[in-house]
């Protein structure tokens, strides 16, 4: 059975309350109940952590070294701004995909740069939980040797 950490950046915690018109109404412990859900129905472990702050992204990410067959990170804010965290995600050798409940691309300018993304393999963007769901398919039935 593969195991994927899922983490969540900054502010997505605040999900249901933060701009619901962007975001949606429903909430992080919802988000939650869904990829575990998700994950469920397609036999994957998963573990989830949400964090505010950049170094602690970067430990966790350090820390799934040898530990995760795939990361799926929605690295918030830090996307366009954090070359830390794209260095931890290359730095561990685990197959990473980038998720972002919003369409990145059709918002401000400054979203349009994900260094995030640079580190991953694929990214779903748009799709609300759904992209979720599909980077943890998409983990799942990824080949090893494949890179
Ligand atoms: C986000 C998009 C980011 O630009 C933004 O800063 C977020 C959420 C998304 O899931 O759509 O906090 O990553």
């Amino acid at each position: 059975m593969k195991k994927i950490l899922v983490i969540n950046g900054p502010n997505l915690n605040m999900l249901g309350i933060r701009q619901p018109e962007i975001y949606g109404n429903r909430s992080y412990a919802d988000l939650i109940d869904f990829i575990k859900t998700s994950a469920a129905e397609i036999d994957t472990e998963v573990e989830c952590v949400q964090s505010n702050h950049e170094g602690v992204i970067v430990d966790t990410i350090q820390a799934a070294h040898g530990r995760f067959d795939g990361i799926v990170i929605n690295p918030a804010a830090y996307t366009h701004t954090s070359i830390a965290i794209s260095d931890a995600l290359k730095s561990v050798d685990i197959p990473a995909v980038e998720v972002h409940l919003s369409d990145i691309n059709k918002r401000e300018d400054f979203r349009r740069i994900s260094y995030a993304g640079m580190a991953c393999e694929k990214t779903f963007a748009g799709f609300g939980f759904d992209g979720y769901k599909m980077a943890i398919k998409y983990l799942n039935e990824r080949q090893q040797d494949l890179k």
